[in-house]
Parts: C-alpha cells; sequence; structure tokens
C-alpha cells in the first residue's frame, strides 16, 4: 500500500525524479507525474493501464507557467482563465513543440489546468515542471474523490499519496477549446456551461460519445463500476427486481431495498453535493452481492449535465 500523507517535500523529491504521486485536486485525485519527462509519462499510462492514445491533462500554477507550454492564448482562453482558474476548467491550446507528443498523444493541442487545491497549488508553485495528472485509478473505472480510493487500486503500484482530503467538486474538469470562432466543450464537467456562456458566449457541446481513439474527449464507456446499470425510473424498474442484489443511486431513500445497497446522492435535490457524492457512491455500489444498479437522470441544468454524462458512460 501507498503512504498517505501531507509532506510536500517528500512529494516533490518522488516527482523530481521521475516517479508518480497521488494528488489532490478539487475535482478528483490525480495520477501525476513530471508532464515533461517521457520516463514519467510512460509510468503514468503504466500504472493507470491507460492506452497511449488518450492524452493526459498538464497542471500547473500560473498562467505564466502554461505560456511557457502553449504557442499562444487566444482572448477567450485568457478571458475563461481569468474567470476559471484556478478551477475545474481544463483548456486547450496549441502546444509548443517542447511539449513531449506523448502526453498529447500526438494531437497539436496540450490540455492544460490550474487546479485549485491548496496543498496541490503548493506542490506546483515549488516543482519547475508542470505535472501530466490523469484522475488516479485504473483506465475504465470509477474517478477518485478520496487518498482512500487512491490508495484502494492504485496502492500497490505508487509510493505516496498526498492527502487532501474530500474532494470538493467531485467531478472532473470541463474541457474546452477553439475551433475557428467556435468555442467547443468537449467534456462536461466541474465548470457549468452556462458559466462559461457568460464569459464567451454561446458554446458548441461536442462530447465525444464514441470509441475513436483518434478524437479528443472521453471514451463512451468509463466510469464503470463493474455492474450492470439501468437508468429511468427507480421504482419501475424495481418492480420485479430482487431487491437484495440490486443496488439504487437516487435523490431519496427507496424503502424497498436493503439500506447498505442505497445511496442518496443528496436529499434536498442539490445538484452541487450530487456531484461530490456521485463517483464514491458508484464505487459503493461495487459489492459482491449487487448485481444490478438502478439510478435516475438529474434535471439537465449546472452541474445536472455533467452528473447525467458520467451516467450514461457508466451505464455502457
Ligand atoms: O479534473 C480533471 O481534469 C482531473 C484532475 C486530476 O485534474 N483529470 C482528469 O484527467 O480528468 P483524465 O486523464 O482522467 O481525463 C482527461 C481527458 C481525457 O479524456 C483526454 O482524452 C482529454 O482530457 N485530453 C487530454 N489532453 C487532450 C488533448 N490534447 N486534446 C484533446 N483531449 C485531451
Ligand atoms: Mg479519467
Amino acid at each position: 500500500m501507498a503512504e498517505i500523507g501531507k509532506d510536500i517535500a517528500r512529494a516533490k523529491h518522488l516527482l523530481e525524479n521521475d516517479d508518480v504521486v497521488g494528488i489532490p485536486t478539487e475535482t478528483v485525485y490525480g495520477l501525476a507525474g513530471n508532464a515533461l519527462s517521457e520516463n514519467a509519462i510512460l509510468k503514468i499510462y503504466s500504472v493507470k493501464n491507460r492506452p497511449k492514445f488518450d492524452p493526459l491533462i498538464a497542471h500547473t500554477n500560473s498562467l505564466d507557467k502554461v505560456k511557457n507550454m502553449v504557442r499562444d492564448v487566444p482572448e477567450k482562453a485568457a478571458q475563461l482563465a481569468e474567470a476559471f482558474w484556478p478551477g475545474p476548467l481544463t483548456i486547450l491550446l496549441n502546444k509548443k513543440p517542447e511539449v513531449p507528443d506523448l502526453l498529447t498523444s500526438g494531437l497539436d493541442r496540450v490540455a492544460v489546468r490550474i487546479p485549485n487545491h491548496p496543498l496541490t497549488i503548493e506542490l506546483l508553485t515549488e516543482l519547475e515542471f508542470p505535472l501530466a495528472a490523469p484522475s488516479a485509478n485504473p483506465f475504465g473505472y470509477v474517478s477518485p474523490t478520496s487518498a482512500k480510493h487512491v490508495n484502494d487500486q492504485l496502492g500497490d503500484q505508487i509510493q505516496y499519496i498526498l492527502d487532501g482530503g474530500q474532494c470538493h467538486i467531485g467531478l472532473e474538469s470541463t474541457i474546452v477549446g477553439f475551433e475557428g470562432d467556435d468555442v467547443v466543450i468537449y467534456r462536461l464537467g466541474g465548470t457549468r456551461v452556462e458559466a462559461i456562456e457568460d464569459v464567451v458566449g454561446k458554446v458548441r457541446i461536442q462530447v465525444n460519445e464514441s470509441s475513436n481513439p483518434a478524437a479528443p474527449g472521453m471514451l463512451k464507456s468509463h466510469y464503470s463500476p463493474g455492474r450492470k446499470m439501468i437508468i429511468g425510473d427507480i421504482a419501475e424498474n424495481l418492480k420485479g427486481m430482487n431487491s437484495k442484489s440490486t443496488g439504487v443511486l437516487s435523490f431519496q431513500t427507496t424503502h424497498d431495498v436493503p439500506e447498505q445497497n442505497q445511496v442518496v446522492l443528496s436529499p434536498s435535490g442539490d445538484m452541487d453535493e450530487a456531484a461530490r457524492n456521485i463517483f464514491a457512491a458508484l464505487r459503493r455500489m461495487d459489492q459482491p452481492h449487487i448485481e444490478v444498479i438502478l439510478a435516475e437522470f438529474v434535471p439537465q441544468e449546472g452541474l445536472g449535465k455533467a452528473i447525467n454524462d458520467r451516467l450514461r458512460r457508466a451505464a455502457v
């Protein structure tokens, strides 16, 4: 198992030696390594068992450091950076040649983000290089929102996890890029579409739902808790099911199902709270006696869009 603690010097030392470290962010925990080192990047891909056609996000702590990685920062990107960084927004920008192709899977753009977590900001401030950090889960599995989640799955392969407590947002960053005059959202996430449109006007949502590895964004099947998942009216879908082997993710207690089989995402229907809880809830469904998971979509507003996106992918 990995060691869990708040020792920034230890994390820094490991990272400076091309090792990987679990780091907290406000969205989900990341599996971090030197974004400019091919050895460190290879280690990330290997620990996650992630195909190299799925590129990584580079994290840093200042716009100046972002500028070291990219050829230019278009006006709308600067406006988004100003409005949302540090925070749950990743921006795709044209990369400089010195950014390794391995980081971007050979694409011309690099994904960059300034995360909003005090421990990780401190770490990034002390480092001479940006950190590549995908979510710290095995490829295809649910993202981790606590140090324990990281340890449960990757603890045998990594030495250290910086403990920043439970993630405040609980969903990955929103990914945005530019195509001509269009602002395009490639992944729905912790920054609301509505908030982005307040800054740069109408956006195009182009959330990748294919398994086409050449296309940016996410694969169709993801966040899988390893169970069959059915999304729709819970009471209706529960009819005829064996409630003992059925898990339920909902907004209110379902009395016909054993308590340990259910998670109420937010009793008051608050989407921010539901977002914070959704990945831990999917993990809880990963119990041997649970065969089917029932869940329902939430209103397509605010973080509801991203929650529905994750549910849809978990159900594939
Ligand atoms: O909130 C987050 O973004 C978390 C935390 C740790 O920062 N990170 C995260 O990384 O979710 P990951 O690797 O699990 O998801 C990154 C997504 C992938 O779907 C990848 O395809 C896309 O970002 N991506 C990365 N670089 C890209 C690029 N150059 N062009 C297009 N898509 C890119
Ligand atoms: Mg991920």
